[in-house]
């Protein structure tokens, strides 16, 4: 963070003091919500977690250096105390994005693929220059300020992840740091049980392309028609990624390998250039176009950004994390979220890695899809059936509609599914695991693949 006094800290957000022996003492951040994070300089905000409370940590914060506290109630510790600790950081990003003119603000939204297209993109735009992106999916009220609260005056591009669980959201973190850049993926289903359907998620979404000015550029999928309406919702300049012309950006040439890695020539207005991911699946051909589409307006060539690209990796864990076990089974860790688009897109991958090998898959339920949910998981065991599985494990009830079209083969816990597994699988057969995280499968999945995984070599 840039360097700020207790006292202007105090200004910016309307703390008042507790216990500070020196307001004029200076945070050089960074600001951390994790006492163990703690070094010199820092400011920890104290918040309630589901199993403890981060002000009963605000002594060993300041034992660790913490300059100050920042908290709803005293401790003893120096603290700034505030009425909501989540609005101050609001407050104290958007004091620091004002005190950086020169930052480039790019915001990314949609349905799935936001993470795998900041990963991407970041991966990419840093190589012209210092880039701030989140770590992992710090895309709500709380992760946005604590990502833009690491920028500094050397700070040139913030890549941003931006997330919604209701309408607002998005335009409340669009204040907080104004992008000038707005890339929308898709609009789907995840979540839209909290919205009340998919064309509520399409309004909220379409948040970010509104929020844009009139310098800016929306980054737009053409695929998505929902998302390519949104032209007409943005004073900025509209440019649009996708499978095929007339979007601006597009790969043509498209095949996958074996392990579903997909290989595509990368069409842009400067020319064009051949991609060979190290990412797999078909639907993170969209996630690539959609980074690199950022990374041309921001001034990349064609020809850096497929280098770029051939050479990412998979930065963020468990989405279609590939792990090959020493005993040959290759173990597809896809538990971090699931959505009726992101189960197809997982089930397609798997499709194309089972040529020739016995493919199982490890479905848990997806969350949040409201009173329709019945119905994707129905949808989803279709889908599963015409995969080709030799085996379908549907973990929880509320799975259980998946099995519609295939037999189960065990159930209903994580631990029957690992030792159905253990009995069945044999060496070259691939078993892909995928669950909404709230159904903790990646744990089942972690224990299965055993060995050294890709993302972390
Ligand atoms: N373009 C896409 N189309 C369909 N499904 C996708 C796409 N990109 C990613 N997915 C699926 O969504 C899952 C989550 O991907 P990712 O973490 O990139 O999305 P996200 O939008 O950041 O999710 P969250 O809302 O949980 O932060 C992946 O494991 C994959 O199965
Ligand atoms: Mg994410």
């Amino acid at each position: 963070m840039i360097p700020l006094s207790i006292e202007e800290i105090a200004q910016i957000t309307g703390a008042s003091l507790d216990a500070v022996p020196d307001p004029r003492a200076v945070v050089a951040g960074p600001v951390v919500i994790d006492s163990r994070q703690v070094v010199p300089g820092a400011l920890f905000a104290a918040l309630p977690g589901e199993r403890a409370d981060g002000h009963d940590f605000a002594a060993a914060a300041a034992a660790a250096g913490a300059v100050i506290t920042l908290g709803t109630r005293p401790t003893g510790a120096p603290a700034l105390i505030v009425a909501d600790v989540p609005a101050a950081l609001g407050l104290l990003a958007r004091a620091v994005v004002d005190r950086l003119p020169a930052l480039v603000i790019a915001g990314i939204t949609g349905s799935a693929g936001k993470t795998t297209t900041k990963d991407l993109a970041a991966q990419l735009i840093s190589t012209m220059g210092p880039t701030v992106a989140p770590q992992n999916s710090f895309n709500n009220e709380i992760g946005h300020p604590l990502t833009v609260l690491r920028a500094d005056t050397r700070t040139r591009y913030l890549i941003a992840e931006l997330s919604a669980r209701g309408p607002g959201h998005i335009a409340a973190l669009c204040r907080m740091s104004p992008p000038s850049l707005g890339v929308v993926l898709c609009v789907g289903n995840a979540h839209a049980g909290e919205f009340g359907g998919v064309e509520q998620v399409a309004a909220a979404k379409s948040e970010l392309p509104q929020a844009l000015p009139a310098g800016g550029v929306a980054v737009l999928n053409a695929d998505d028609p929902l998302v390519s309406a949104m032209a007409s919702r943005t004073a900025a300049r509209v440019v649009t990624f996708g499978r095929s012309a007339p979007a601006g950006v597009l790969a043509s040439a498209v095949s996958l390998d074996e392990l579903s890695r997909p290989r595509f020539t990368l069409e842009m207005p400067d020319g064009s250039a051949n991609v060979a991911l190290r990412l797999h699946g078909e639907h993170n051909i969209t996630n690539a176009l959609a980074a690199a589409a950022l990374a041309g307006q921001l001034g990349m060539d064609v020809g850096a950004i497929a280098a770029g690209l051939s050479h990412a990796q998979a930065r963020s864990r468990w989405r279609m994390e590939v792990t090959h076990r020493p005993d040959g089974v290759i173990v597809v860790n896809d538990a971090y979220n699931a959505s009726p688009e992101a189960v197809t897109a997982a089930l397609d991958a798997v499709r194309v890695m089972a040529a020739g090998r016995r493919a199982y898959a490890v479905l848990g339920r997806m969350a949040e899809l409201g009173e329709r949910s019945r119905e994707f998981h129905e949808q989803a065991g279709m889908v599963a059936a015409r995969t080709g599985l030799a085996g379908l494990i549907a973990v929880g009830d509320e799975a259980a509609p998946m099995l519609a079209g295939a037999k189960a083969i065990a159930g209903p816990d994580g631990q029957a599914a690992l030792a159905a597994l253990d009995e069945r699988l044999r060496p070259g057969d691939v078993v892909l695991i995928k669950a909404s995280r709230a159904a903790g499968l990646q744990t089942i999945a972690m224990e299965l693949a055993g060995g050294s995984s890709e993302a972390t070599q």
